[in-house]
């Protein structure tokens, strides 16, 4: 969702917010912008709708100088993708500029009072209020533009990150935030702000996550100062950032998606790695053994999440209840957060999120903690909210992922749940040792089965162009396998516009049955695990109404190769383990069917990566 970028420093600052945001373009837009103060003082706001590189074509024969500037790339909420709308906003007097993250509540109540003040309003946005208002506390009371933020943010409810510049203080930009991202990273007389570290890692490894209620004074010759609401000045955590350039590349792939599911074997290595040890004997998540007594005393696990992360969680239930006998719901934050739901300091309420910025999310996990449960968070990015917001976690360590439909992080989020599972299995003693070390002993060649799997990539790449014009597709898979076939079904929906439905694949007969035919594929994800049998029906009840099957099989599979018209085979592993190995063919066949189609596979049309809003 939308993007922040700031710079201030002797270099030009346009050059770098360009570069800034197309490093946040993987977030998710709709139009873009920049504010810069060029040597006159003089402030010059240029925005455009559609992609940056719209905005870099607007800019050409512009006065794009200037060392201090912020830019934005918008995700529309309140009023329309449009030129007018998009960030930067503006103060009446031009020159205050500011661009924002997030929603602000009662953005009416305060835009009526200043409309009745005498401000005139240009865009739609619950934004410009913003910055009307820093404008209009500034000009009432005299005071620095500091001061004019502090207090327009007092008076503000909702969520934000934002960067304001004002003409009259040219070397500064004043951020803050509140239950939105943003990063400021620390150079030699020069400064940089971000909704993430991607814009600023190529500048410096130095960074400083603000917290919520955190207001920064971002200047070019000043050390960094912050300060909270009430004007007391914060501590400030420098950090080091263990990105890297290339991790943001596409390294010769022709989409960051088709990069990230081919890197997984590496990205499971990572995540694995330390973790499982002595052979497979053992497993150690230090989050948990943190959290020892909080997981042999939980008598209900809760995991929340949203998109791919609640899949993932899914397969967290199948895990948890098998091998550590916990009862476990898992909800969609955005639900669970409003439904009242039953909490207290038994339950342990896990919270996944690739991002670990997903708003609903982070509300979840604020609702569960003021009930008393504890929660543990299960995230890749490192140093965002949701592992600064919970009581103790696991990062899946599966490095950046660029491409909005999640891949790795899904893999790396099963992953990391397994272990969990078997580290919680080996306190409790809910199963054999040998059976823990045998899977194990599995794990540590997951690595090499992915790499086996990922060698589908030719048929399933022919395959593709069977059923690229497909108008629906229905995903079916039992146990395990059943969060596999939503998965399965998002990802195509996601990236290819093809309508998809995932389904239990027994529960077909009570409803999608009725729309099987010769036109629409069946994908069956069909792994040689306990419900084996029970899957091979109902293959044979899609084929018995003329439906056309592809189906996701363990080597050497006997019964479906002869029902199924189409077969992709994978590698024999644990059946808790199925979920890893059998989505990757399943991310292949989207991500082909949607290049076959002509899509914007790593952006496709209105999602974001890091949704940052309710
Ligand atoms: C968006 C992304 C999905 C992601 C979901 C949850 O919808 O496009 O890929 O699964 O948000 O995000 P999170 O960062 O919390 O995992």
């Amino acid at each position: 969702m939308c993007g922040i970028v700031g710079y201030v420093g002797d270099s030009n600052a346009y050059d770098i917010l360009i570069k800034g945001l197309h490093r946040l373009e993987y977030r998710g837009y709709d139009s873009a912008g920049v504010a810069l103060i060029n040597a006159d003082g003089k402030l010059n706001v240029y925005k455009a709708i559609g992609k940056v590189s719209n905005l870099e074509s607007f800019c050409t024969e512009k006065d794009v100088k200037g060392g201090t500037g912020i830019a934005h790339t918008r995700w529309a909420t309140h009023g329309e993708p449009s030129d007018c709308n998009a960030h930067p906003h503006f103060s009446e007097d031009g020159e205050i500029a500011l661009v924002h993250n997030g929603t602000i509540e009662n953005y009416k109540v305060l835009k009526d009072a200043l409309i009745e003040n005498g401000c005139k309003f240009v865009s739609e946005t619950d934004t410009e209020v913003l910055v009307q208002l820093i404008e209009y506390i500034k000009k009432h009371t005299k005071c620095p533009l500091l001061d004019a933020v502090r207090e327009a943010l007092r008076q503000v409810i909702g969520a934000y990150a934002i960067a304001v510049i004002d003409k009259n203080n040219p070397d500064t930009i004043i951020a803050a935030r509140k239950s939105s991202p943003l990063v400021i990273g620390i150079g030699n007389n020069e400064m940089f702000i971000g909704s993430d570290a991607t814009p600023i890692v190529e500048y410096t490894k130095e960074v400083v996550y603000l917290n919520d209620n955190e207001i920064a004074v971002v200047s070019k010759n000043a050390p960094l100062k912050i300060i909270n609401l009430d004007n007391e000045e914060a501590k400030i955590d420098v950090r080091s950032l263990e990105l890297s350039i290339s991790q943001l590349e596409k390294g010769g792939y022709p989409h960051f998606m088709l990069k990230e599911i081919f890197e997984q074997h590496a990205t499971l290595r990572d995540c694995i790695r330390g973790r499982v040890i002595d052979g497979g004997r053992n497993v150690i998540v230090s989050g948990v053994m943190d959290s020892k007594e909080k997981f042999l005393n939980a008598k209900r696990i809760i995991i929340v999440a949203c998109g791919t992360s609640w899949h993932a969680a899914l397969i967290g239930k199948y895990l948890f209840q098998d091998m550590c006998r916990i009862p476990v719901e898992v909800e969609y934050a955005s639900e669970f957060r409003y439904s009242n739901p039953v909490i207290d300091e038994r339950d342990l309420v896990i919270a996944i999120s690739q991002s670990g910025e997903t708003a609903d999310t982070l509300a979840a996990i604020q609702m569960a903690r003021e009930a008393g449960a504890y929660v543990y968070g299960i995230s890749n990015v490192v140093g965002s909210s949701i592992p600064r917001n919970t009581d103790a976690g696991t990062y899946i360590h599966v490095g950046p992922e660029i491409g909005v439909a999640s891949t790795k992080a899904f893999t790396g989020q099963v992953m990391v749940q397994t272990l969990i599972a078997m580290a919680i299995a080996e306190l409790k003693g809910t199963m054999p040792k040998e059976k823990l070390v045998e899977i194990g002993q599995e794990i540590l060649k997951i690595p090499e089965y992915v790499k086996q799997t990922l060698k589908l990539n030719d048929q399933i790449e022919r395959l593709s162009l069977i059923f690229t014009y497909a108008h629906n597709f229905l995903y079916l898979g039992r146990g395990y396998s059943y969060p596999v076939a939503l998965e399965g079904a998002l990802k195509l929906k996601e990236i290819s516009y093809i309508h998809a439905e995932g389904y239990p694949a027994a529960e077909m007969k009570h409803g999608p049955i009725a729309l099987i035919d010769a036109e629409m594929p069946t994908v069956i994800i069909a792994p040689n695990d306990h419900l084996y049998e029970k899957i091979v029906s109902n293959v044979q009840q899609v084929k018995a109404r003329h439906g056309s099957v592809i189906a996701i099989v363990t080597e050497g599979d006997k019964e479906i190769r002869n029902l199924a018209d189409h077969v992709i085979e994978v590698p024999a592993v644990p059946e808790c383990l199925t979920p890893i190995i059998t989505s990757i063919p399943l991310q292949l066949l989207s991500y082909y069917i949607a290049v076959n189609k002509g899509k914007n596979v790593d952006m496709p049309r209105n999602l974001a990566k890091s949704v940052t809003v309710e």
